[in-house]
């Protein structure tokens, strides 16, 4: 499905919901993701990231992180990206998506080595990024702590909470604040006041900010213990 920005996006017919927003995937992933969470942590200074992602997915926001840190200007910075899927999509569908011709991944070389990089095996992507792929729900990461990071950057990326609600239940929320270390943030495009509830409840402080074009807000959370 083409989106307005140019960039494809998926839809998932069980779960009801598309994977980005139709207005724009790219935009709104670089806007949510990349503006609000990756670039607001290097602007204040930090260089170790430690990038926890729910929902792999088309693997979007990954290609466009290692992309975008890249550049000669980010050689400083140490990555380690760890994603969670539970239902890969098959090679035949990635093979659809217009990603590497919009990102600039010259000939696709970066798309297709994070899918096809093994599950749950470290893997140097580039000078400053690790990536790691997790094939289990994210409520189960609780059983591979000792492989993870203390996370300081999540990208809350699940399907909409009226399509698929438990992800964005309290306890997945403790979950994550438990997987992550002081000044944690989490980004998320979702800005539902139920969601906000669910977040302070567990224990982040919530903020909204202007949200990817033609959406006012996205939530943006701390934890600040
Ligand atoms: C909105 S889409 C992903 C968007 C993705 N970041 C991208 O750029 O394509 C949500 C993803 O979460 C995955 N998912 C569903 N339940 C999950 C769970 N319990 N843990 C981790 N991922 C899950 C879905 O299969 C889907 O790929």
């Amino acid at each position: 499905m083409l989106c307005d920005d140019g960039s494809h996006t998926l839809f998932n017919d069980v779960i009801n919901d598309t994977y980005h927003s139709r207005l724009g995937a790219v935009t709104e992933s670089k806007h949510v993701f990349l503006k609000n969470g990756l670039f607001a942590l290097i602007e204040k200074g930090v260089t170790e990231i430690n990038i926890l992602e729910v929902g792999f997915g088309t693997g979007l926001n990954a290609l466009l992180t290692i992309q975008e840190t890249g550049l000669p200007k980010f050689d400083h910075l140490k990555i380690n990206y760890h994603t969670f899927e539970t239902e890969p999509l098959s090679p035949e569908i990635l093979g659809k998506l217009n990603y590497p011709t919009v990102v600039a991944d010259v000939a696709g070389v970066i798309f297709s080595l994070i899918h096809n990089d093994k599950w749950g095996v470290p893997f140097q992507v580039t000078t400053n990024l690790n990536f790691t792929k997790w094939k289990m729900p994210i409520q189960k990461a609780e059983t591979i702590k000792d492989k993870l990071p203390a996370f300081n950057l999540i990208y809350f990326d699940a399907f909409a909470p009226n399509n698929q609600p438990e992800m964005w239940e309290t306890p997945v929320f403790e979950l994550l604040y438990g997987l992550s270390c002081p000044q944690c943030r989490l980004v998320t495009y979702c800005a539902k006041a139920q969601v906000k509830r669910n977040l302070k409840a567990a224990d982040f402080k919530v903020t909204a900010a202007p949200g990817p074009p033609r959406k006012r807000e996205m939530i943006i959370a701390e934890k600040i213990a």
